[in-house]
C-alpha cells in the first residue's frame, strides 16, 4: 500500500492514478490527517504532492515528522520535494523571475537512480512539466542531485540509501511523457511493492468486507439508472444475495427506455429483488407550473426521499426485518477531504440531488462499497461482475433528470418531445463511433417557439439545444468539436422525425463560465 499526502495540489488524484495503474492500491490523506492515515494503513511508501503555497510561508503545511523516521521510502513532487528538502535540513529559496518555472522544459540527467531505472539515462536529456516558483537550493546531509535544469539546478535529487527521491517537476501529469513509469519504478523497484491490485483481487475483497460490515442484516439499495448504483448493487448482491433489496423510483424524468431497460437487466438478467415504484404522476404532479431551477430540484429531492421511505417501510413489513443498511455508489472523488486553503465557504451553484441525507433520517448505516474507487475504475468492476458493456459505459445522468434539461415549466407533452429528440442525438453519436470519446451527450427542450417553413406550411414549435462535453471528472469540461457533417445530420433528422421542434442549435459553452447541464 501507497499513502499520499495531499498538500493540495490540483493533480493530487492524478497521482492516484498513476499508482494504481501501476497495480498497486493507495489512498490520499490530506497533510493534517497524514500521521494517522500512515498508522492506519501502515503503507510501504509514501508520496507527498505537490501544492499552492510555499515552504517559506510562516504556517505552510509540513510533511508528519514520523514519515522521514519510519524508514519507508519516500516521493516529494514539487512542494513536497521542497517539504522534504527543508524538513531534512535543506534550504529552499523563493522563486525569482529567472527561476520560476511553469510548462515544458528539460531535464539533463546527472546520475544513475533507482527511480530512473530502465527508463531515464545518464547524460541523456527528457521533457518534463515544471510548475514551480521556489526551488531547493541547498541539499539536505545525505542527498545529491540526479537531475537538473537550467532554472531548477537540483530538478531531482535522491538520497539512494534512506530511499528519499524528490523531484521539481510533475511526473503524474500527462506532459511529463515518463512519469507513469517513474512512479511505476517507485513502488515497484525502489519500494518492492508487487502489482497485485486487480479487479479481480478488489471484488473478492469488497465481497468479504461487506459481508464482514452487513452480518445477516437487510440492505436497501437505490438505483439510479447509472452504472455507480448498478455496480455497487450487484457487488452486494454477490455478497449477501437476497437480503438485498433495490429501489427504483420512476419519477417520470427518465430518457427513452431507461426504465425498462433497468428493470429487465435487474429483474430479468440478474433475478435481483427489485421494488420499480411508479412515481410519475406524483414527481410530475408536484412540477406543474414550477419554473425555478432550485425549486424543480428541491421538490425532486423531497419526492424521492418520501417515495424510498414509503418503499423501505414495505420492505420491513414482509416479515423478514427491516434493512437496516443504505447502499451507495458514492466514488472516490467525493470521499477525499480535499485540501482547502480559500477558508470561506463555498458558493451552492446547484443543489445536487442524491439520496443524501436520507440515512440520518431513516436511521440507517451505509454500505459503499465503492468509495475507494475512480469512475473508469468502477466501470472496469462493472465489466469483471459481467454488467452489460452499454450498461457499463453509459454517460452520467443527473438525479433530477430531465426537469432539468426543460428550462421553464415542464409538461408531460414537452417531455416527451425531449425524449424523442435525445433518443435521435445520442443514436447519431452511437452511429459515428463517438459515445466513449464524449462525457456527457443530451438535448435540452427550450422554452422558446420560433418560426420555420415544412412542406408549403409554416410552423412555430420549439427550439432543442444539444449539448455534448469532454471532461474528466465533470468539474470542468470543455465542448465537443463535432464536424458540422454530424451536427447537420443529426438536426435534420431531430426537425423531421420530432413533431413539435423546428430548429435545432448547438451549445459551445466550456466549464467554466457555463455548467454542464442547463439548469
Ligand atoms: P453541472 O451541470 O453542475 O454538472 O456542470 C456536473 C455533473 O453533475 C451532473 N449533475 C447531477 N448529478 N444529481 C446528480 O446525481 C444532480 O442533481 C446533478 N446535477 C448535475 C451533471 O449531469 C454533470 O455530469
Amino acid at each position: 500500500k501507497v499513502l499520499i499526502v495531499d498538500f493540495g495540489s490540483q493533480v493530487t488524484q492524478l497521482i492516484a492514478r498513476r499508482v494504481r495503474e501501476a497495480g498497486v492500491y493507495c489512498e490520499i490523506a490530506p497533510f493534517q490527517a497524514a500521521e494517522k492515515a500512515f498508522n492506519a494503513l501502515n503503507p510501504k511508501a509514501v508520496i507527498l504532492s505537490g501544492g499552492p503555497r510555499s515552504v517559506l510561508e510562516p504556517d505552510s503545511p509540513r510533511a508528519p515528522k514520523t514519515l522521514f523516521e519510519s524508514g519507508v521510502p519516500i516521493l516529494g513532487i514539487c512542494y513536497g520535494e521542497q517539504v522534504m528538502a527543508e524538513q531534512l535540513g535543506g534550504t529552499v529559496i523563493a522563486g525569482h523571475s529567472h527561476s520560476r518555472e511553469f510548462g515544458r522544459a528539460e531535464v539533463e540527467i546527472l546520475r544513475e537512480s533507482a527511480l530512473f531505472d530502465g527508463v531515464w539515462g545518464r547524460g541523456k536529456s527528457y521533457p518534463v512539466w515544471m510548475s514551480h516558483g521556489d526551488a531547493v537550493s541547498e541539499l539536505p546531509e545525505g542527498f545529491v542531485p540526479i537531475a537538473t535544469s537550467p532554472s531548477a539546478p537540483l530538478a531531482a535529487i535522491a538520497d539512494e540509501a534512506r530511499r528519499f527521491f524528490g523531484v521539481q517537476f510533475h511526473l503524474e501529469v500527462a506532459h511529463t511523457p515518463d512519469g507513469a513509469k517513474l512512479i511505476s519504478n517507485f513502488v515497484h523497484k525502489v519500494a518492492g511493492l508487487s502489482a497485485d491490485w486487480t479487479m479481480g483481487a478488489f471484488r473478492q475483497e469488497a465481497i468479504a468486507a461487506i459481508r464482514a460490515q452487513v452480518g445477516s442484516g437487510r440492505v436497501l439499495c437505490g438505483l439510479s439508472g447509472g452504472v455507480d448504483s448498478a455496480v455497487a448493487a450487484l457487488l452486494i448482491f454477490e455478497a449477501i444475495g437476497e437480503r438485498l433489496t433495490c429501489v427504483f423510483v420512476d419519477h417520470g424524468l427518465l430518457r427513452q427506455g431507461e426504465a425498462e431497460e433497468v428493470v429487465t437487466l435487474f429483474r430479468g438478467h440478474y433475478n435481483i429483488p427489485l421494488h420499480h415504484v411508479e412515481a410519475k404522476a406524483l414527481f410530475l404532479g408536484a412540477l406543474t407550473g414550477v419554473r425555478d431551477p432550485e425549486e424543480k430540484r428541491k421538490i425532486i429531492g423531497r419526492l424521492f426521499i418520501t417515495a424510498f421511505e414509503a418503499e423501505a417501510k414495505k420492505i420491513a413489513a414482509d416479515g423478514r426485518g427491516a434493512p437496516e443498511f443504505l447502499a451507495q455508489g458514492t466514488l472516490y472523488p467525493d470521499v477525499i477531504e480535499s485540501v482547502s486553503f480559500s477558508g470561506g465557504p463555498s458558493v451552492t451553484i446547484k443543489s445536487h440531488h442524491n439520496v443524501g441525507g436520507l440515512p440520518e433520517r431513516m436511521n440507517m448505516k451505509l454500505v459503499e462499497p465503492l468509495r475507494e474507487l475512480f469512475k473508469d475504475e468502477v466501470r472496469a468492476l462493472g465489466r469483471e461482475l459481467g454488467l452489460p458493456e452499454a450498461f457499463v459505459g453509459r454517460h452520467p445522468f443527473p438525479g433530477p433528470g430531465l426537469a432539468i434539461r426543460c428550462p421553464g415549466g415542464i409538461t408531460p407533452e414537452k417531455l416527451e418531445i425531449l425524449r424523442q429528440a435525445d433518443a435521435i442525438y445520442l443514436d447519431e453519436i452511437r452511429k459515428a463511433g463517438l459515445y466513449d470519446e464524449i462525457w456527457q451527450a443530451f438535448a435540452v427542450l427550450l422554452p422558446v417557439q420560433t418560426v420555420g417553413v415544412m412542406g408549403d406550411g409554416r410552423t412555430y414549435e420549439f427550439v432543442c439545444a444539444l449539448r455534448a462535453v469532454t471532461s474528466v471528472d465533470g468539474m470542468t469540461a470543455d465542448f465537443y468539436p463535432f464536424g458540422m457533417g454530424f451536427l447537420g445530420r443529426a438536426a435534420t433528422r431531430i426537425v423531421n422525425e420530432v413533431k413539435g421542434v423546428n430548429r435545432v442549435v448547438y451549445d459551445i459553452t466550456s466549464k467554466p463560465p457555463g455548467t454542464i447541464e442547463w439548469e
